[in-house]
């Protein structure tokens, strides 16, 4: 099978930060077709080797076993081209076509990781150029609009270019290998479903905390912030993946039409709820891996008197029979105490105390995301601590390390995803009326922000954020996972 893949950003951030580090380790690993164009797409002037120097150079950025020796690059540089365009001038179009044309391959992938407002552009031009053929695939990556509206008006005019099932809605959470094994565990395994539910869960809580900054995307940042950057997208597909019912089988539609039922359960929002159960915060100086770290409104690109959250925590509710009354906490945040993405779910204690004592916490699974990618469960039993008290019951944990267990080589987000798009399977892509509910859902957040004149709660960098957010959730009587 023959394939051409176009980078619109070609020369972007995310082209060499994770788009090419992950076409070489396809291309590494043999999976990648040995048919293959890659195209970058930009405004310089650059010649194929040009391109290819520059896409060498910054290979400089990825960790040493992941970059290729010379003699990989050479064979992977065989496959890079670049075209020079300017994407909102249509006769550059024409270019590509022509491009295109040389090959005619079996599938052509437009991938578009440029600024959103440019997508509606892209996807009109490329109709008027005739290249929405159906051999094509187009993959968007988020933001997908800043809001319900422009999330809609994007939609449409795509929709009015490609059919559904040639969009490819990035959500590089749901490539994660930790989030294949949290499919795996609750579809695969029958063990864990009848305790999946209200009976016996109190209460689930929701990960994503980075010790990096804004880095050099202020000026992105700025105009985003953690709702619209995290909460509204992998924040709420790892909650759906929690969340959702069984799916019928395994096809894309099957499963998206489960994750499409837990967003339209969301307890919607009242003027109690979004003032009580959503925390808005953004990191002051600080701390970072022992080092000095400037406050987010020091940061190139940002508003000295910035309201941009860079933390989030909120608490919601799936109204359904399985989850009716069961907290689901989210959290998410920049400059926190450490990388840490990972899901708890506290199962309710014993009924009925028969021990003597015990010490700590139990009665926990933890499906760690990042940096680790594993499972815990947390157990009571009966230590060897204290000879004479024999009843006394101390918590131990079963720990399963999928990088020990299936070696650390496995495939990463990206590499999955492109892969994925490659051949046409939409099981890890976002369908429109998905990412609309979401928006749908984050809508009254950011309004209640906007009329809010207080602004963000400060928190010190290095730490979990606001104080406010372990207050929201020692309401209902629990902690977060690192309080415990
Ligand atoms: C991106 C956000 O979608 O996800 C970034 O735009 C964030 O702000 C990143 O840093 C986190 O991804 P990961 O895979 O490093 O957890």
């Amino acid at each position: 099978m023959s394939f051409d893949l176009v980078l619109f950003g070609g020369t972007g951030d995310l082209t060499w930060r994770k788009l090419m580090p992950a076409l070489f380790q396809a291309f590494r690993h043999g999976t990648l077709p040995a048919e293959g164009r890659i195209i970058g797409v930009g405004r310089d002037n650059l010649s194929n080797e040009q391109y290819r120097e520059q896409i060498h150079a910054r290979f400089d950025h990825v960790e040493l076993a992941k970059r290729p020796s010379e003699e990989e690059f050479k064979r992977f540089a065989a496959l890079l081209e670049f075209v020079q365009m300017d994407l909102s001038k249509p006769d550059d179009y024409a270019k590509l076509a022509a491009a295109l044309a040389q090959r005619n391959a079996d599938t052509v992938v437009m991938y578009v990781a440029t600024a959103p407002t440019l997508f509606t552009t892209v996807c009109e031009q490329l109709a008027a150029a005739g290249l929405n053929t159906p051999q094509t695939r187009v993959v968007l990556e988020k933001p997908l609009g800043h809001d319900l509206a422009s999330n809609r008006a994007i939609n449409e005019t795509v929709g009015k270019v490609f059919g559904e099932k040639q969009v490819f809605r990035i959500d590089h959470y749901l490539g994660k290998p930790a989030v294949q094994n949290l499919f795996a565990l609750r579809f695969g395994n029958a063990l864990f479903e009848p305790l999946w539910r209200r009976e016996h869960i109190a209460n689930i809580q929701i990960t994503i905390a980075e010790d990096l900054g804004v880095e050099k995307r202020g000026g992105f940042y700025e105009t985003t912030g953690a709702l619209r950057d995290m909460v509204q997208n992998h924040a709420l597909q790892l909650l759906c993946a929690i969340g959702m019912e069984p799916p019928i089988n395994s096809h894309a539609d099957a499963i998206r039409d489960e994750k499409l039922k837990v967003l339209r359960s969301l307890k919607p929002w009242t003027a109690e709820t979004l003032s009580q159960d959503v925390i808005r915060g953004q990191y002051s100086a600080g701390t970072s891996g022992g080092a000095p770290v400037a406050a987010y409104r020091e940061e190139a690109g940002v508003n000295p008197k910035s309201h941009t959250e860079t933390f989030v925590a909120l608490r919601t509710e799936i109204s359904n029979w399985r989850w009716a009354g069961v907290p689901f906490y989210i959290r998410t945040g920049k400059r926190l105490a450490g990388r840490d993405a990972r899901i708890v779910i506290n199962f309710r204690p014993t009924p009925h105390a028969i021990f003597n004592s015990q010490i700590g916490d139990a009665n926990r699974l933890v499906i760690n995301l990042q940096p680790k990618d594993g499972l815990e469960l947390h157990l009571l039993a009966q230590g060897q601590d204290n000879r004479r008290v024999s009843q006394k019951l101390s918590p131990v944990q079963l720990d399963l390390d999928f990088d020990k267990r299936f070696g650390s080589e496995r495939v990463g987000a990206y590499e999955r995803l492109l892969l994925d798009v490659i051949d046409g399977r939409l099981n890890l892509f976002v369908r429109s009326d998905e990412q609309e509910e979401a928006w749908r859902w984050v809508e009254p957040i950011l309004d209640y922000w906007q009329a809010d004149s207080q602004g963000p709660r400060l928190y010190n960098a290095g730490t979990w954020g606001p104080s406010a957010s372990s207050a929201m959730i020692a309401r209902d009587g629990f902690c977060w996972s690192e309080e415990n």
